[in-house]
């Protein structure tokens, strides 16, 4: 949803503004563009495209200068074009403007300003910004900022720069991320983490409405009324290398196989590995509160969205406490019915999604505890709830979701054994199972993800195939959904992921041999009824690549290909099903010469409603 960098210090600040704007393009690439100040004169370079583009732009005639501001953009108003590229200027290119987010009273804004003699050349909302500011600019660059901002209404992460007051780049935010960065002699701003770590780890995360004043030597931040703030600076502990491809031909490729390290950190500190006990002094939530709850409501969007779909199952299997997962989006505008003794669980890898934050909010206002699985330090939704459990993926580039996904769900795994015992509803020899066995899987996922070549190979025979059926049922569902949103995300082949049961209500109306159907079928208590559903399938002359468990000897004789998963309890298959299904949409997606890591009209980190 828009990526904003900064620069102010000493070097030059254009390769580093181009650096940044490369490590935030996950977050919109439709456009992107910089603003250089120097001999007070801001020169802007502009262009629709990637980051890629702007940089050859550059490469001829890069502006000189030691301040600056870049941009890499997800349109919002305005088709992505030149002209409504950022950065935005006002009237005398005195002012300059990067902007994420949405001014939801841009036209009226606009309008006033028109009339006052501004003359707008873009489409955007974002235009509006350096006018007012122009407009509310007296002699003071920060509180221009502040009195513009007082008149906004939406959402916004800012950064501006000023031939007037030079030495200075002023930030704010609200509903949008920004953290300012902190170097020896000199300062940087960015939207995520990534876009700094080469420079620096110490950082300050802005706060809803703070206004940043940052020159090279340090940085003063006030509230919206004006009160002088001591904000933490927070030193991250994410390496470099962890934002490198490390050989890999994409970062999607390498967060697949970064899988089995994730699923270790997920366990580190929670489960005791040797007594094979749940380490409650590290997993959230009070005592009493996991005693009183008498429903869980669980809210997120996208993959994030399927994973709480099967923690529904997760928890209800064993603690037996009754679940409703609902997409954040919809939540929101319904009526809330959540009470005190309901536990609100928010799942967002980025921690900044605007329809979970949302939901989040709403969830507070209805009383509710709030729990929030999140991978980001410091976002908007681990701020605002009331425990996190972090699901300790390490940043996750790739604008897909793979290795965060299965964090999610190992999370939930432990999150759900935790309260089974807590509320006794498991004896401790189940929970000893159930932990015996997730400590295992980080081998099985080895073993899965040794047969990509395998997934190579069907990847040939499945790539030219238009349309796609994924099915599951019980708690592989939500993978059969995850599995269809991965192909037709990073392919744009079209996918639809259905429960297995519901096959005969409609889609199979739509089967035959053009139209190839994935199937998760690993040996659980539902293995029959799926098989029925497959031979049903093949009756319509379908192609039926089957998910099937090691050592089943009947599943090749009915499915025309299988990829084997290792055997595990019922409950555990999905962190195993849903890999095979991410390679084999990673190999489909390559070969058809995709750009994986950036999928067309997609955004890692999905800020506006
Ligand atoms: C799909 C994908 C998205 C996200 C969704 C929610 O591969 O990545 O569907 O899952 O945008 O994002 P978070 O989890 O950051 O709230």
């Amino acid at each position: 949803m828009c990526g904003i960098i900064g620069y102010i210090g000493s070097k030059e600040a254009v390769p580093i503004l181009l650096d940044g704007l490369k490590k935030l393009e996950y977050r919109g690439y439709d456009s992107a563009g910089i603003a250089v100040l120097k001999d007070n004169k801001i020169k802007i370079v502009k262009c629709k495209g990637k980051v890629a583009k702007l940089e050859n732009l550059l490469e001829k005639d890069a502006p000189k200068g030691n301040i600056g501001l870049g941009h890499t953009r997800w349109a919002t108003h305005g088709k992505p074009n030149d002209i409504n590229a950022h950065p935005h200027n006002g009237c005398n290119s005195e002012i300059v403007v990067v902007h994420n987010g949405i001014i939801e009273n841009y036209m009226s804004l606009r309008e006033r300003l028109i009339l006052e003699g501004h003359n707008f050349i873009s489409e955007t909302d974002t235009e509006v910004l350096p006018h007012l500011i122009e407009s509310n600019y007296h002699n003071d660059f920060t509180l221009a900022v502040k009195e513009s901002l007082k008149e906004i209404e939406g959402s916004y992460a800012i950064g501006v720069i000023s031939t007037r007051d030079p030495g200075k780049i002023v930030a704010s935010r609200c509903g949008s991320p920004l953290i300012i960065g902190i170097g020896e002699g000199e300062m940087f701003l960015a939207s995520d983490i990534p876009a700094l770590l080469i420079y620096t780890n110490r950082v300050i995360f802005l706060e809803e409405r703070e206004i940043a004043t940052i020159t090279k030597d340090g940085v003063e931040i006030i509230n919206s009324k004006g009160k002088i703030l001591h904000k933490k600076v927070i030193n991250i502990d994410w390496g470099e290398e962890m934002i490198e491809k490390s050989g890999y031909k994409h970062f999607m490729l390498k967060e697949i196989f970064q899988e089995t390290m994730v699923i270790r950190n997920n366990l580190e500190g929670r489960i005791n590995l040797s007594t094979k006990t749940l380490q409650p002094e590290n997993l959230p939530l009070p005592l009493d509160r996991i005693k009183e709850i008498e429903r869980i409501s669980i809210l997120a969007c996208g993959s994030s969205y399927y994973t709480a779909l099967a923690g529904k199952y997760i928890f209800e299997e064993l603690t037996g406490i009754p679940v409703e997962v609902d997409y954040s989006s919809e939540f929101r505008y319904r009526k809330i019915l959540l009470g005190k003794k309901d536990l609100a669980i928010l799942i967002s890898q980025s921690g900044e999604t605007a329809d979970t934050l949302a939901a989040l909010r709403a969830c507070r206002k209805a009383g509710s505890y709030i729990l929030a699985l999140t991978n980001v330090r410091g976002s908007a939704i681990s701020r605002e709830a009331d425990s996190v459990m972090y699901i300790k993926a390490g940043p996750e580039i790739g604008v897909a979701t793979t290795k965060a996904f299965v964090s999610q769900l190992m999370c939930l795994y432990i999150l759900s054994l935790y309260f089974a015992q807590v509320r006794k509803t498991l004896d401790l020899s189940e929970i000893n199972k159930i932990i015996s066995e997730l400590i295992k899987i980080p081998q099985m996922v080895e073993i899965i993800l040794l047969k990509e070549p395998e997934i190579i190979k069907l990847s040939e025979e499945f790539h030219k195939y238009h349309n796609f059926l994924y099915l599951g049922r019980g708690i592989n569902y939500p993978i059969a959904l995850e599995g269809a949103l991965k192909l037709k995300e990073i392919s744009y082949i079209h996918a639809e992921g259905y429960a297995a049961g519901e096959m005969k209500h409609g889609p199979i109306a739509l089967l035959d041999k053009t139209f190839p159907v994935v199937v998760i079928v690993p040996q659980d208590k539902v293995y029959t009824k799926v098989i029925n559903n497959i031979k049903e399938v093949k009756a319509r002359d379908t192609l039926v690549l089957a998910i099937a468990t090691e050592g089943d000897k009947e599943i090749i004789n009915i499915a025309d290909k299988v990829i084997y998963i290792p055997k595990t309890l019922d409950i555990l298959y999905p962190i195993l099903s849903v890999i095979p299904l991410q390679l084999f949409a990673y190999h489909i997606a390559d070969r058809l010469g995709c750009d994986v890591d950036k999928p067309r009209n997609l955004a890692k980190s999905v800020t506006v409603e």
